[in-house]
């Protein structure tokens, strides 16, 4: 292997190389360098296209495969990008080492093909793994959800509007509020994944390529659903990138609101559920402390996931047809999102698992601050009151409780009479957290077996998306 200085692949035209400070702020291999292994995938599948059009011969063909074989496993083996080449991308590193291991037969790879179709493709295969990776890992936290709901499908614990008790719901429930959550995030990525499916390679700079390849077979081999349609729009488009970022936006507010909630439920005022040792730290002042420092950074880490989508907007905003080089700053926004993402959405599911809830204060706390008043104004409905005169008399009742200190079902039948004639014994019952819960059993509400049966229907929904998940097995993250 002879060693040959790297000239950028487009110098001919030009007199003097680059100035320093520019090709540093032109150069992309640091950033682009994750894609190595997509490149020489896309490498491979272009040089059996230019073979089947007669530019390579089936030796010369077989050559560079093997070739790009071999700088694939030589990829594999740097620790980190191998910035010290001097290249200015990942491409023209991975092209570079083929012509240092075949000469000049290795330059012949990028006939009919331009940088702007090749990392198009290469980002698209980058974000297919990428979305299948994110599909598992949410797959994960909301099985994590789903055995909350099964183990709590009965047990109460108080809901909030505006942060002030509202109604008693199960655990099970607001278990399962995330998981709705999360299951459309899964459902968006999955359809994101049809139109980052698309194959660029074959499109050339803007115009499409002067050689007759066939891109169906080409988009096929590399896995693709279909070749992207026309040449001018693939080029520079990155909306699979845009809208991939959107959905993982969305997954990080998600993921923010379930950080929150555990946050407050964890505080001494609340002390609803207890976070692990596993997932919190300490105070290097107070030694009683016990922070949730995971969630704390789930919450945090939405704002940069969010503004990786609006970086990735602003980007393409204005941009004239086709590629500038504005796009190569799409990887970057795109690249760290997805690493956060992955990493808020395995934490969250170590909480998930980790964190107990404590059943009596849950309870104790469901049943306090007259979460049951729409009960009582319900009651009356039933006894033929108009809910307008009933939510008024309820309203009354809690007025008489917090004057002595009392809830509802302790107050006595004659200051309970006293309020509204058609309050009888029968009204205790219906007071009780049970009773509550038990009454929200039309679809989609909190009681038990309703609870019960959306777990199995959350399970079946999850067991058929991972089947589909499951075929993609194999793939890590860093
Ligand atoms: N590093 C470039 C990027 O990430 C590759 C494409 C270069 N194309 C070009 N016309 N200069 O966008």
């Amino acid at each position: 292997m002879t060693e040959t200085k790297p000239a950028a692949m487009w110098g001919g035209r030009f007199d003097e190389p680059p100035a320093d400070l520019f090709k540093r702020f032109n150069d992309s291999l640091p950033i682009d360098w994750q894609m190595v292994q997509h490149d020489i995938a896309a490498s491979i599948a272009w040089a059996q296209e230019i073979q089947a059009v007669g530019v390579l011969t089936e030796d010369e063909c077989q050559r560079i495969t093997a070739g790009l074989r071999e700088v694939a496993e030589h990829a594999a083996s740097l620790p980190c990008a191998p910035i010290e080449s001097g290249l200015e991308d990942v491409h023209t590193w991975v092209e570079h080492e083929l012509v240092q291991r075949l000469g000049d037969l290795g330059k012949k790879l990028h006939t009919g093909r331009s940088r702007n179709d090749l990392v198009s493709t290469d980002f698209r295969l980058w974000t297919r793994e990428c979305i299948q990776l994110s599909l598992a890992e949410l797959a994960d936290l909301r099985r994590s959800l789903i055995d909350i709901a099964a183990k709590h499908s009965a047990d109460p614990m108080p809901a909030y509007t505006h942060l002030q008790p509202a109604q008693p719901v199960t655990i099970g429930h607001w278990a399962l509020a995330y998981e709705a959550m999360l299951a459309r995030d899964s459902a968006r990525l999955a359809d994101a994944l049809d139109r980052v499916n698309e194959c660029p390679l074959g499109c050339g700079a803007l115009a499409g390529t002067a050689y007759d390849i066939d891109r169906h077979r080409l988009a096929r081999n590399l896995g693709f659903a279909r070749p992207s349609s026309n040449s001018l729009d693939a080029a520079s488009d990155r909306d699979f990138a845009l809208e991939t970022l959107a959905v993982f936006a969305a997954c990080a507010i998600h993921l923010s609101r379930l950080a929150e909630d555990m946050i407050i439920y964890n505080s001494a005022e609340f002390a609803l559920v207890k976070l692990s040792d596993k997932v919190t730290t300490g105070s290097s002042l107070m030694p009683q402390k016990k922070n949730p420092d995971a969630l704390e950074l789930i919450r945090g880490k939405c704002g940069r996931i969010s503004s990786a989508h609006n970086q990735l907007l602003i980007l393409l905003k204005a941009q004239p047809l086709a590629y500038n080089k504005d796009n190569q700053e799409d990887k970057a926004a795109l690249f760290d999102a997805a690493n956060e993402l992955s990493m808020c959405l395995r934490v969250a599911t170590l909480v998930i698992d980790t964190t107990t809830f404590d059943l009596d204060r849950c309870r104790q706390r469901a049943a306090a601050g007259y979460a049951n008043a729409t009960e009582l104004a319900d009651y009356l409905v039933a006894k033929g009151v108009p809910f307008r005169e009933a939510h008024e008399v309820a309203g009354k009742a809690v007025r008489a409780g917090l004057a002595e200190a009392k809830p509802l079902e302790d107050l006595a039948i004659d200051s309970l009479r006293a309020i509204h004639p058609s309050i009888d014994e029968d009204v205790y019952e219906v007071l009780t957290i049970e009773a509550t819960l038990n009454k929200r059993s039309a679809f989609g509400g909190t009681s038990p077996d309703r609870v019960h049966e959306a777990v199995a229907i959350a399970q079946k929904r999850l067991e058929a998306e991972v089947r589909e998940v499951e075929s993609h097995k194999g793939l890590t993250r860093q």
